[in-house]
This record gives C-alpha cells, structure tokens and sequence, in this order.
C-alpha cells in the first residue's frame, strides 16, 4: 500500500498500537483529540495533533479511523462524513442508537463520504453476512471474562471479584440492550447483530467466569444453510485491559483492504 493520510480520532491504547504500526509502514498520521486530552502526552511529534474537524480538513485525511468510544461517534463522525471522508469505526456499539446511524448513513450517501464498519475484536463476520438474509436465521454471542473485567458490575451487585467461586450471569437480552448497557464492552456484539439480522434479533449474553482465562467471544449461527460456531480468546491490550491486543491490528488489516486493488470480502 503507498503512503496515505490518515487521521485518527482518539489516541488512546488502540489508536497509539495502530498509529505505531501504520508509522512503520509509511503512512502520515495526524490525531484528532479534545483540547483537554489526557493522550496528548504521548502523542509522538511526528503525529500532528488537530482539535477539530475543521483543522483535520487541512490535513487532507485519505481516512479517517475512531478509535475514541461511542461519544466521539455522536460528536465528530458526523462532520466528517460531511466532508466526504471516509470513516472507519471501532466503537461500533454507538449505532444501537437507531437515529444516529440513519444519520451518518445519509451522510455518508449523501455527501460522498463512506461509513466503514470494523469487525474489530471478533471474526467470521463474512459468514454471517451471507446467512444475513436466511428465512430461519438465529444468531446468539456469549461473552465470558473474568471478574478483574466486570470488577464494579460486580461489586454493585454485591459480590467480592477476588472471592467469587461459579459463573455470574451480568446481562441476557438483545445486541441494542447490551451495547447501550455495556459502551466500552460490547461493541463486539454490535459488530455482529450490523452483520447479520439486527440489533433487536441478535441474542447476548455476558457472563463473568472466575474460571476465565482472558476474553471470550462465542458465537453461533443456525439457519437453513447450516449450522456455525466460533469461539475467539483474545488477550487484553498491554495499555487497556478492556479492550483486546487484536483491535489495532484488526484495525490495521481493514486499512490496507480499503486501500488494496485486491479486497476479500
Ligand atoms: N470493535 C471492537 O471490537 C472494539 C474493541 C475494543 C474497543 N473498541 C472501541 O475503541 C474505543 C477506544 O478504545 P481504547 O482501548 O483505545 O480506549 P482508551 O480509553 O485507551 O482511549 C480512548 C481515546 O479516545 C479519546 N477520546 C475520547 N472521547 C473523544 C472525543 N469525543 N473526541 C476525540 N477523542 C476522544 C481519549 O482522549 C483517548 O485518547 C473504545 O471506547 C471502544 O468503543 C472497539
């Protein structure tokens, strides 16, 4: 791939992963980050540093990537695909909110911009869109952590992370109840109900599991097609443990599709 502009909005644990390698490759970086950031700090200087779609205009994004969670969906995508920039978004689970994402997809057409969906800690998203439109479709994630992930949720529900012997159940319902729930944490299940028959079809379950070794993602799919079903353990970023080492790399790899001549669907 030859080098390209792109800008970043955040530059937390998986946009400074991903600014790195995409800097080893070639690629000029820019940030888009709140005046206030705590991230400008490690911001190396030759990463430019913007406050404002207006001023990341100026530095001519060929794409721009959010990896800056739900809010920064609301507050900055919007403008950009009114530019005409294409955006690629990690913080999927935003577009539970059913307005907004009819929003930005009219944006999107409308303005020559393209919203891109990455398929971020989770795989086999392919599969999934072609069963998508299946008569008997039933489509059901499971998460499973353990308790130093869920530590808050379960002291709120008056258990003791450090002590806790069997499985707890923290959430069963739809893939628009869970992202709503959970904004830093189910993306993953947001990802998965865009791909196949929607939020309120996709069934999700999160479970804190003391016998957990990392963070597990399980999904299965039954139709007329046939049957799937994939279990992925992905380890925890070095910087963020609530989100997985894979997501810049995921992220990574749909960068070099959208600008390859050579794509796999
Ligand atoms: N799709 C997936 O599988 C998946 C997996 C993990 C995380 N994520 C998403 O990626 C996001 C980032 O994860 P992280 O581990 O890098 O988080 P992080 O907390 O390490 O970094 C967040 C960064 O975004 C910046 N930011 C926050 N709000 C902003 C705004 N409105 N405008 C500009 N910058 C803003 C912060 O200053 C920080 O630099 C998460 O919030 C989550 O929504 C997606």
């Amino acid at each position: 791939m030859s080098a390209r502009r792109i800008l970043l909005i955040g530059y937390g644990a998986i946009a400074a992963e991903l600014a790195d390698a995409l800097r080893q490759r070639g690629h000029t970086v820019a940030t888009l980050l709140r005046a206030d950031s705590r991230s400008r700090d490690r911001v190396p200087d030759d990463v430019a540093i913007v406050t404002s779609v207006q001023e990341a205009a100026a530095f001519a994004p060929e794409l721009v990537v959010e990896a800056a969670g739900h809010a920064a969906v609301r507050e900055v995508v919007p403008d950009c695909l009114s530019r005409g920039f294409p955006v690629l978004i990690s913080s999927i689970g935003a577009l539970h909110d059913k307005l907004l994402f009819e929003q930005l997809a009219d944006i999107a057409g409308s303005h020559g911009g393209r919203l891109l969906l990455a398929s971020g800690a989770l795989g086999a998203l392919d599969y999934i869109r072609a069963v998508s439109a299946a008569d008997r479709l039933c489509v059901a994630y499971e998460s499973r952590k353990p308790p130093a992930a869920w530590a808050a949720e379960l002291r709120a529900l008056g258990h003791d992370p450090d002590a806790l012997a069997s499985e707890v159940v923290l959430f069963e319902g739809t893939a628009r109840e869970a992202a709503a729930a959970y904004p830093q944490n189910l993306n993953v299940a947001a990802a998965l109900a865009l791909a196949g028959p929607g939020f309120d079809q996709t069934r999700v379950a999160v479970i804190c599991d003391p016998a957990a070794r990392g963070n597990t993602h399980a999904v299965k799919a039954e139709s007329e097609y046939g049957t799937m079903a994939i279990t992925i353990a992905n380890r925890p970023s070095p910087a963020n443990p609530k989100s997985s080492w894979i997501v810049s790399r995921s992220l990574l790899a749909a960068i070099e599709q959208h600008f390859s001549p050579v794509a796999m669907l």
